[in-house]
């Protein structure tokens, strides 16, 4: 017979209250010694709860500074409430009688137990006396109704206005949507309103001034990458942001989405040993003509490097070095691509085209082993843990529905919620980096340009 009696329990406990205090207790009462898994804030955002307001390193304190808790664990993943009751000799899971019936599996492991959840009380009515956050888009991009359709899941955004110097553009948007019924054609007006946020979807060449106005306003920003064209104008925007203490954040929707960081968990684990090289490709058949943006036209670099690059540097860090590939017709590069190298010998190897059709996977090799991601490797759902010895390898799988706005969305506004200006999974370093790909491209391309021109001119 075992002398003390383990009892588990699991929940995200966003601002500790009554309730859960209670079910805590009574759980410990069902045994002698009591484990807490707390749910990580990237499980949870996969599960499709969004506006959880604290971070998961403030939950886990909360619970662990209660004196009748023994142990606090970390939960990331669905199947570890099996593997939690194997590993820890578990005698009784407990849990909420909200979750009446949902666990019954479980009992083949150990013995399930619905305790009576707290009336009146629980995190949801607790967040909402929190602001809305209320967010304005600017611009009437080629992603400003997935941007608002993917809001509605994020229940602490609310996106109410837009802005556009093209009138009538405007006039028949708000007519037509069922939640952006404010339109502006002027931006100070626009700014000048009760947003707090705003989101960038415009022009490239307009990025910048855009930018930088709603900074100066006092605005949070999110703006689709890149956020500048020039080295120093990104840099500026960074520091204007920081002195403002608002958050700019690149809208590079990958960064945000749970089975990317769960993958560079892995990687940053040592599951694959050593890093060696990142390779990912990016190819998407645009013409010309859907880029009207002048800068646009040199080349598939500029509209498509941003996810090889964010991949590249969020697993090998800085690079050193870039060298390009380029093929070219009529003075536009159809595809390029990109060698960058990095930190003891790491390679990146990024192929992006726009005239070139290619398989849109990603594979980062360790000197354990490797990780494939398949296509569309940027829209991560799936990937693979692969050894030598195939037996030892693993699958990891987070469907999820829509186009993984509604990811970068919540990290949005828990950060500003949160008070933080910086993003773990985009840092302004990360921001800087990924764009040097893009900025030293733009360089050369112009003094190739300029020489060019100074041979004909000869
Ligand atoms: N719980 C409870 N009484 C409440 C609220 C929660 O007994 N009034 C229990 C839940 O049943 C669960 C645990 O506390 O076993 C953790 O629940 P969690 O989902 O973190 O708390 P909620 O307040 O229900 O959060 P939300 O409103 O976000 O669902």
């Amino acid at each position: 017979m075992k002398d003390k009696k383990t009892v588990i329990t699991y929940g995200t406990y966003d601002m500790l209250h009554e309730g859960h205090m209670r079910l805590l207790k009574r759980a410990k009462a069902l045994g002698d010694y009591l484990i807490v898994g707390v749910t990580d804030e990237n499980y949870d955002r996969s599960r499709g709860k969004l506006n959880v307001v604290q971070s998961t390193k403030k939950r886990m304190k909360a619970i662990e500074s209660l004196d009748f808790v023994d142990k606090v664990i970390l939960e990331t993943h669905k199947n570890q409430k099996v593997e939690d009751i194997k590993k820890y000799d578990v005698d009784i899971f407990a849990i909420g009688d909200d979750w009446a019936g949902f666990f019954d599996y479980l009992s083949e492991y150990t013995h399930v137990e619905y305790l009576p959840r707290t009336e009146g009380i629980s995190s949801t009515q607790l967040r909402e006396k929190f602001d809305l956050i209320k967010m304005g888009i600017v611009g009437l991009g080629r992603d400003t109704q997935a941007f608002i359709d993917a809001a509605e899941f994020v229940s602490n955004v609310k996106v109410n206005r837009i802005y556009s110097p093209d009138f009538l553009a405007v006039k028949k948007f708000t007519k037509n949507s069922k939640t952006v019924k404010y339109g502006h054609d002027n931006y100070d007006e626009f700014l000048d309103t009760s947003i707090s946020a705003v989101y960038i979807d415009t022009k490239l060449t307009e990025h910048y001034k855009l930018i930088k106005r709603a900074i100066e306003a006092g605005k949070h920003v999110l703006c689709e990458n890149p956020l500048a064209l020039d080295k120093n104008e990104l840099k500026e925007l960074l520091m204007l942001a920081k002195k403002r203490k608002v958050l700019l954040l690149s809208a590079l929707k990958t960064a945000f989405l749970p089975a990317f960081n769960q993958l560079l968990k892995e990687i940053n684990s040592g599951v694959i040993g050593e890093v060696k090289e990142v390779r990912a490709t990016r190819t998407s058949l645009y013409k010309e003509k859907d880029y009207p943006d002048s800068f646009m036209q040199q080349g598939a670099t500029n509209i498509l490097s941003s996810y090889p690059s964010l991949l590249v540097n969020k697993v090998l860090g800085k690079s050193k070095n870039l060298t390009f590939f380029d093929q070219g017709e009529d003075g536009y590069d159809v595809s390029n691509l990109i060698i960058s190298k990095h930190k003891d010998g790491a390679i990146g190897v990024s192929r992006v085209a726009t005239g070139i059709k290619s398989e849109g996977d990603a594979v980062i090799s360790g000197t354990k082993g490797y990780i494939y991601i398949p296509a569309p490797w940027w829209l991560t759902k799936k990937f693979y843990i692969r050894f030598e010895d195939e037996h030892k390898s693993q699958v990891f799988n987070y469907e999820f529905e829509g186009r993984g706005l509604r990811y970068m969305i919540a990290e949005f506004a828990s950060l500003i919620q949160r008070g933080k200006r910086k993003s773990k999974m985009l840092t302004p370093s990360d921001m800087i980096g990924i764009n040097r790909v893009l900025l030293e491209y733009n360089e050369r391309k112009l003094k190739e340009k300029k020489s060019k021109k100074a041979k004909g001119s000869r």
